[in-house]
């Protein structure tokens, strides 16, 4: 491989992995949802509408649900979570998630699922 070969490949991985901070987790365990990276998706998509962090108190907007309720509603599942983001029901916006990024957002939001 020439020199400018692989100058321009390492360029292109540190492009793509700067975006995450935390693609370091999910280069580790590929395929398998990262709530990690969920969490910081959440805070960088969703907080300006949800609150994402386990505290209700803190509540962004009164007409949104927090993330800890959306995790704590009756018979929730992951299912029915990413159905949810990716056909979202109005003023819920469409937001573009690769696969991987849902599977974390959505592992993050049933993370927050804890007795109060
Ligand atoms: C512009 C504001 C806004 C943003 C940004 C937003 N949402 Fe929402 N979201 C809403 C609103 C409003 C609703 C309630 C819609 C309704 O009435 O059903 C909602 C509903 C949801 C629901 C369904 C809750 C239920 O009733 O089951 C999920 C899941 C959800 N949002 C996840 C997300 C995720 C994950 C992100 C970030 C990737 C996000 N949202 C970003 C406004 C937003």
């Amino acid at each position: 491989m020439t020199l400018t070969r692989f100058a321009s490949q390492t360029l292109l991985v540190g492009a793509l992995a700067l975006p995450f901070s935390a693609s370091v987790d999910a280069q580790q365990h590929p395929g398998k949802p990262n709530p990690k990276r969920g969490a910081e998706l959440a805070v960088k998509l969703c907080s300006n509408c949800h609150t994402t962090q386990a505290d209700n108190a803190a509540r962004v907007k009164a007409d949104v649900p927090t993330f800890r309720e959306i995790a704590a509603l009756d018979d929730q599942t992951d299912v029915r979570i990413t159905g949810k983001i990716m056909m979202p029901r109005h003023p819920m916006p469409s937001i573009n998630l690769t696969r991987s990024e849902l599977a974390d957002v959505v592992a993050y939001i049933q993370s927050l699922k804890a007795p109060n």
